[in-house]
């Protein structure tokens, strides 16, 4: 079941076609990553997703609601961290959290018990009385996070969640992410960081120059790219490296410096047959590694394919 459908989603800034005829849905209890790099349309998307920007055309459903023509009760429903998000520096975590507990109308005891309940789960609670402008920018971004949760949301939406953050922030919002997903919040998130969507994202949207460019799991993508396999292999002797290439699963052979790097179609396959290939030629194996495409370079051959 879709909670997020998108429909020929486009922004048009005059000339810059910001987003451009986008497409996609997101299902129920997903992590889902919109990845691309600068400028691609992210925060434009977003900004249209969670009814602070206005679309040039196309429309986006919320449980089959127009984010557009009825925008009060999803927002009730949302919580938001925008990208360029501020925390009240004057106030301290508790009061930031309490305020934005008031204004969607959480009971008194509730609202109380909540932001304590988050605090302590952003590892806050011992500054929880601290004027936020003496937080770091991690814990900024934490109590952000905890404002969005302030609501009980159904859908989570998340600009750059972990974007120049220390480690320990980092980490403790991607833990936190993947527990209230487990728990069933459905998250849509956007990031330029390749490692944040493969460790996070049940499926991940590529985008680039206002288009999607692909969408699939972190798996498929990587799949998608097969040439990328490589094995790195070396023998006890010199070997008739025509012959060795004349092997069915292998693509190519590159001489380097004690052994070859060999580009292959399917990596199973091809440790059978090299193996074969050294009984047969009296060869003793010496080293023998295979090397799985990293997403960064899948995403990049994507990227140039789609433009
Ligand atoms: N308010 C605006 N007015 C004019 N152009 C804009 C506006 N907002 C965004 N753009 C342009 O739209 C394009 C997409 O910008 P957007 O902020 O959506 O990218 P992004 O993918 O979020 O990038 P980043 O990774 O840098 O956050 C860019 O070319 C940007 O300059
Ligand atoms: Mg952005």
């Amino acid at each position: 079941m879709n909670v997020i459908k998108v429909e020929n989603l486009s922004k048009y800034f005059g000339e810059v076609h910001a987003v451009d005829e986008v497409n996609f849905s997101v299902n129920k209890g997903e992590i889902f990553g919109f990845l691309g790099p600068n400028g691609a349309g992210k925060t434009t998307t977003f900004r249209m997703m969670t009814g602070v920007l206005k679309p040039t055309n196309g429309q986006i459903k919320i449980f089959e609601k127009n984010v557009w023509k009825d925008p009060i009760p999803i927002k009730q429903i949302i919580g938001n961290v925008p990208e360029m998000a501020n925390v009240y520096p004057d106030l301290t975590g508790m009061q930031n959290l309490t305020l934005i507990g008031e204004l969607y109308g959480v009971p008194k005891k509730i609202n109380k018990e909540r932001a304590e309940k988050l605090l302590k789960q952003f590892e806050l609670f011992e500054k929880r009385n601290f004027k936020t402008r003496k937080y770091s920018k991690g814990m900024k971004q934490r109590l952000l996070l905890c404002m969005a949760l302030m609501n009980d949301p159904i859908i989570l939406f998340l600009d750059e969640p972990i974007v120049g953050l220390d480690v320990q922030s980092a980490k403790i919002i991607k833990q936190l992410l993947k527990e209230y997903n487990q728990n069933g919040t459905t998250i849509f998130l956007t990031t330029h960081d390749m490692e944040v969507a493969n460790e996070l994202c049940d499926r991940i949207a590529i985008i680039n120059k206002g288009k999607i460019v692909s969408l699939d799991t972190p798996e498929n993508l990587k799949k998608l790219f097969q040439e990328f396999q490589e094995i790195d292999i070396s023998f006890n002797q010199d070997i008739n490296k025509e012959e060795f290439e004349k092997l069915s699963s292998i693509k190519k052979v590159q001489k380097v410096k004690d052994g070859f790097s060999v580009i292959v179609y399917e990596v199973n396959l091809a440790i059978i047959q090299i193996t074969d290939f050294a009984k047969t030629n009296k060869l003793e194996i010496k080293r023998l590694n295979t090397h799985q495409p990293r997403l960064e370079e899948v995403f990049l051959k994507i990227i140039e394919r789609g433009s």
